[in-house]
């Protein structure tokens, strides 16, 4: 009994935005931006509603499925349009579907976060959750702190998860939060992010590799079984670290955050469906997928690709 992945889909805004269009307004060059994070552009506009909706419309697509078909919809953000109603209430709309929504706010960690619900949700007899993670960061950015602004970008990823009797692709889950490290990330009503960018580097290298280590062990396996890792897109010298002490090689990471930036809840099903493009998800694969984030949040979880409509 489990829960299977079906399609796969994704919405960006069309403006991009380099290194180098950020250093005529700020103090900063592309090179201080590539290397001390590995991001080269970012993806600017839309709003969590559109982008989530595209990526959702996408997924639908993907699958071959029908609006009416989703049972449940999860939206993982950080950058809620508005306090209320939720922004999933609003894609449900767009989307045609009338199924339950509701959003869910992990930070970065959001969107395995929402994996978990959503296998909760099918342990209790709903079919078919459809799980979007969407952000519109740029709105919550303080274009003049050159130590936040060139981090964010906006974009969505989406998947549906179908219940499974015959077995599982999810094999094994590791969440957490430490409410008392609330203050190194956080964004204030009308405010935007401010960060102790060295804190959560330090943090977030410890809980992600605790996390994966315990998720790898969880699902029956050691880190030589991991064909791939698609970890939170923060900083590229985060996931190298990350996987350096896991003893995983860094051709096995999927890395986005030279094209997107960091897009919280969304950077991990980006990151999952530029795999899938470059033809990296093969049938029996093992992923670790890792995230962390405000809160500060964490979560680690290993899958297994099996076949079915949209996910090979
Ligand atoms: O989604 C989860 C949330 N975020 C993260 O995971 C971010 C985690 N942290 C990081 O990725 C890194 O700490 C940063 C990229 C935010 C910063 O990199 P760092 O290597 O830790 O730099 P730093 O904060 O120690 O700053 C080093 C220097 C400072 O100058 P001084 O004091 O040495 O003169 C900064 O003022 O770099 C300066 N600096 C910049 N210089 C040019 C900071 N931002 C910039 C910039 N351009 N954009």
């Amino acid at each position: 009994m489990g829960i299977r992945f079906r399609g796969w889909g994704i919405g960006l805004p069309d403006k991009i935005v380099t290194n180098d269009d950020l250093s005529l307004t700020l103090d900063t060059s592309d090179e201080w931006i590539s290397e001390r994070t590995g991001i080269r552009a970012r993806r600017i506009g839309g709003t969590t509603r559109s982008l989530g909706a595209d990526a959702g419309r996408a997924a639908l697509r993907d699958a071959g499925l029908e609006p009416g078909d989703i049972d449940f919809l999860i939206l993982a953000t950080t950058s809620a349009d508005r306090i209320a109603p939720s922004t999933a209430a609003m894609i449900q709309d767009d989307l045609g579907m009338t199924c339950p929504a509701m959003d869910l706010n992990a930070a970065c960690s959001g969107f395995v976060y929402g994996l978990r619900v959503a296998q909760g949700l099918t342990e209790v007899g709903t079919r078919r959750v459809m799980l979007i993670g969407s952000e519109h960061l740029s709105r919550w950015t303080d274009w003049t702190d050159r130590s936040t602004a060139v981090l964010f970008g906006d974009g969505a990823g989406a998947t549906i998860l179908e219940y499974d009797e015959a077995g599982s692709d999810v094999l094994s889950f590791v969440l957490g939060t430490d409410g008392a490290s609330a203050d190194i990330l956080a964004c204030e009503h009308e405010s935007t992010f401010t960060m102790d960018g060295r804190e959560v580097f330090r943090r977030a290298v410890r809980v992600v590799v605790d996390s994966s280590e315990k998720a790898i062990a969880e699902a029956g396996l050691t880190p030589e079984d991991i064909d791939l890792v698609i970890p939170h897109q923060a900083n590229v010298r985060i996931i190298q670290a990350v996987v350096e002490r896991l003893g995983i090689p860094m051709e096995r990471a999927v890395v986005t955050l030279d094209r997107y930036g960091n897009t919280s809840s969304s950077s991990i099903p980006l990151a999952f469906h530029a795999a899938r493009e470059e033809g990296r998800i093969r049938e029996g694969a093992h992923a670790l997928l890792t995230g962390f984030g405000a809160g500060m949040t964490w979560a680690s979880s290993v899958v297994k690709w099996s076949p079915g409509p949209g996910v090979l």
